[in-house]
């Protein structure tokens, strides 16, 4: 399928290495923009597919918290600014996905309630708040009966709470869903392959073919590599981005409520229980998302430890929980970076795009980074709150 223009070697305008969110996303919007898109991934098209090597994985583990402010801490300033810029943008690029393919994704805008369940939770979320507070955000300090009053579940010795009213939250496996509909019914093609080598005007892949894997080449205009921590496994990506990125293992569980049981939480909660943390994601179809643990490994075994403490914090903060259905535990690497930040931008001159190492915010990072990868491939500028994130910092 040649492309628009005189190049009559190119086959597509975009070549787009990754198929989770980030590559999804950038995909549907260049292809709604007007491009021809290819998007090779070796999961394949289709959602539950992903391997270990994709970055669809992690798209899937994903909790799916929005949460710019809850998720701040001190000395990360401009990714905060960066988050905020995502968090602002997300619902009308969500709206309008969820206009284009007729799919919910499960969009709440309920907030995030950060609890402590014992004194020394209190003094380290009252430290917190203090460093929210002194850089401008909105969370709201709550007493312990406040604080249950918006979560009656919580445990009743939970000594109180701060509401981050702008977090939001999606259903991460629906939002993908939905972005490869959206992708599809725009036109991308998508090429299941494991790619081997990326250069700025071509990608070589191995495909399935009648006999075993066919080494293929894929000429393009631009190449974008969005392919979360397996990026640094790909050869031809600068050395200075491959070697920054590492994957950070999360195990995460999801429970379900069985029929009679009220959902019993209504909002995001973080939990702070004797000096662990952990999160709660509730779902409007009764799915309740406990995680993660963070890890520096590279493997996807769920561990029965991990399984094991999750559960047991969930227990004391939420202590219903145990009433819950135990439907999935599941691994990811994220893509972290050496610093936390994103990689975006062209690894040089006009080179290789980059759209890499989001680490724990690539679901909210997703939409701002459609429309950074997007202004680059129409020679415009990306948002000025990506400045401090290109590959050149590394
Ligand atoms: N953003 C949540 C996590 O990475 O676990």
């Amino acid at each position: 399928m040649p492309a628009k223009g005189a190049d009559r070697d190119v086959d597509a305008d975009v070549i787009i290495v990754g198929g989770g969110v980030i590559g999804t996303a950038i995909a549907w919007r260049a292809a709604r923009s007007g491009l021809t898109v290819t998007l090779v991934d070796s999961a394949g098209d289709g959602p539950g597919a992903g391997d270990h090597r994709t970055a669809n994985q992690a798209s899937r583990v994903a909790a799916g918290m929005l949460g710019p402010v809850s998720e701040s801490v001190f000395g990360e300033e401009q990714l905060l600014n960066l988050n905020l810029h995502a968090v602002d943008r997300f619902p009308s690029f969500n709206r309008e996905l969820e206009q284009a393919t007729g799919k919910s994704t499960g969009l709440r805008t309920e907030g995030t309630l950060a609890v402590a369940y014992d004194n020394g939770d209190l003094a380290a979320l009252d430290r917190l708040t203090d460093f929210r507070h002194s850089i401008g955000l909105a969370a709201e300090r709550l007493d312990a009966r406040q604080t249950r009053r918006l979560e009656p579940f919580l445990a009743p010795s939970t000594r109180g709470g701060v509401l981050a009213q702008g977090d939001l939250s999606v259903d991460n496996r629906r939002y993908l869903a939905a972005l490869q509909a959206a992708a599809a019914a725009a036109g991308v093609q998508t090429v299941a392959g494991t790619v081997l080598m990326v250069g700025a005007r071509q990608v070589e892949a191995a495909v399935p073919g009648p006999d075993g894997p066919v080494r293929i080449t894929l000429p393009a205009r631009n190449v974008v590599v969005a392919a979360g921590h397996a990026t640094r496994d790909i050869a031809g990506v600068p050395l200075a981005v491959s070697g920054a990125i590492r994957p950070v293992k999360g195990q995460i569980l999801r429970l379900r409520h069985p029929g009679g049981l009220p959902n019993l939480l209504t909002r995001t909660v973080r939990a702070m229980v004797q000096g662990r943390d952990l999160y709660f994601v509730p779902r409007e179809d009764g799915e309740l998302v406990v995680g993660a643990t963070q890890e520096e490994r590279d493997d996807r075994w769920v561990t029965a430890g991990a399984v094991h403490d999750l559960l047991r914090d969930a227990e004391i903060a939420v202590p219903a929980v145990s009433e819950l259905v135990f439907a999935e535990a599941s691994a990811g690497l994220r893509p972290g970076t050496s610093d936390n930040g994103p990689v975006l931008g062209r690894a040089d001159g006009d080179g290789l795009i980059v759209a890499a190492g989001h680490y724990r915010n690539g679901i909210l990072l997703s939409a701002v980074t459609a429309d950074a990868v997007n202004a680059l491939l129409h020679g415009r500028e990306p948002h000025p709150a990506w400045h401090p994130f290109t590959p050149g910092r590394f």
